[in-house]
């Protein structure tokens, strides 16, 4: 059987990638964000996932206003980094599960979590940040990608309740399958920010420690909260956080924090880095 071993919630600011692809990690400016990073590192080298599920969001990158799916799930046996602008990051190509993709989308839509499919999907810096940031520089990604794509770009996203059921699903889905697959699921992006109009540049981080508390101790409260508190708390790119609850409901019932940082600013956000074990096994948890 597949197993969730572990969440991470993680920022994905595009300025992150750069430095990282610039070795410009230990200039005074990053040196602290990136010091945050090692015990992280350690986690997910040590825990050893097979298959890394990683719900993000494109930034109208491979999608467009002509297609704003909710949900969309790749099921292509490889991604490419996307060419965001100026040239696709210099990273290893992402190795998908077909297998397990396909087992997902079906277990979810007989579960009435009605996914879109992309068989042919590239990623831009909101799924291969955060992969740079937990795993570093490798010549190869050391375990198989599931991109889970969630619309927070055209309103309305969905619902934080939505990402929270939408995550326990997945940790059915996942607990469905029957190859022995040790799992960890990202939920990317935010923490809070506001990268446009008179706004721009708020960074929150009383919410954000506030959303981290509840988002672990009390999901069901965390996904109430409407999306119109993100927004003015969190700033108009806070909405990225409703994608840290389908990772929290991929864990199950009651959670360990592993390890977390918190750095502000990185480029204009609250940059966040967490990891949570779940404490029960099974998906009745
Ligand atoms: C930034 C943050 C994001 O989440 C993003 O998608 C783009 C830019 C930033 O802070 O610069
Ligand atoms: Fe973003």
């Amino acid at each position: 059987m597949a197993t969730i071993i572990g969440g991470i919630g993680c920022t994905h600011v595009p300025a992150i990638g750069a430095a990282i692809d610039n070795g410009r990690t230990q200039e005074p400016y990053w040196k602290p964000l990136f010091d945050g990073y090692p015990p992280a590192r350690e986690w997910l080298a040590a825990a050893r996932p097979d298959v890394a599920i990683v719900v993000y969001n494109d930034h109208a990158t491979a999608l467009s206003l002509r297609l704003v799916p909710t949900f969309l799930l790749g099921v292509a046996d490889r991604f490419s980094p996307a060419d965001e602008g100026y040239g696709p990051r210099r990273v290893p190509m992402l190795h998908g599960h077909p297998d397990l993709a396909w087992h997902l989308n079906e277990s979810l839509v007989l579960d009435e979590f009605d996914l879109a499919i992309a068989n042919e999907l590239d990623v831009d810096h909101g799924l291969t940040v955060p992969l740079s940031i937990t795993v570093g520089e490798p010549d190869e990604w050391p375990f198989r990608v599931v991109p889970l794509a969630v619309n927070v770009i055209q309103y309305p996203p969905p619902t934080g309740r939505r990402c929270l059921a939408l995550g326990r699903a997945i940790r059915r889905a996942v607990e469905s399958y029957p190859e022995d697959l040790k799992v960890v699921v990202y939920g990317t992006g935010g923490m809070s920010h506001q990268l446009q109009g008179e706004r721009a540049g708020l960074i929150n981080r009383q919410f954000d420690m506030a959303f981290l508390r509840t988002m672990i101790d009390d999901p069901d409260a965390q996904a109430a909260v409407p999306h119109i508190d993100y927004l003015r708390e969190a700033g108009s790119e806070g909405i990225e956080l409703v994608m840290w609850l389908v990772m929290r409901g991929a864990l199950g019932g009651p959670v360990r924090e592993v390890y977390r940082h918190y750095h502000v600013p990185a480029s204009n956000t609250g940059a966040g880095l967490i990891v949570l074990e779940p404490t029960t096994a099974g998906a009745a948890a």
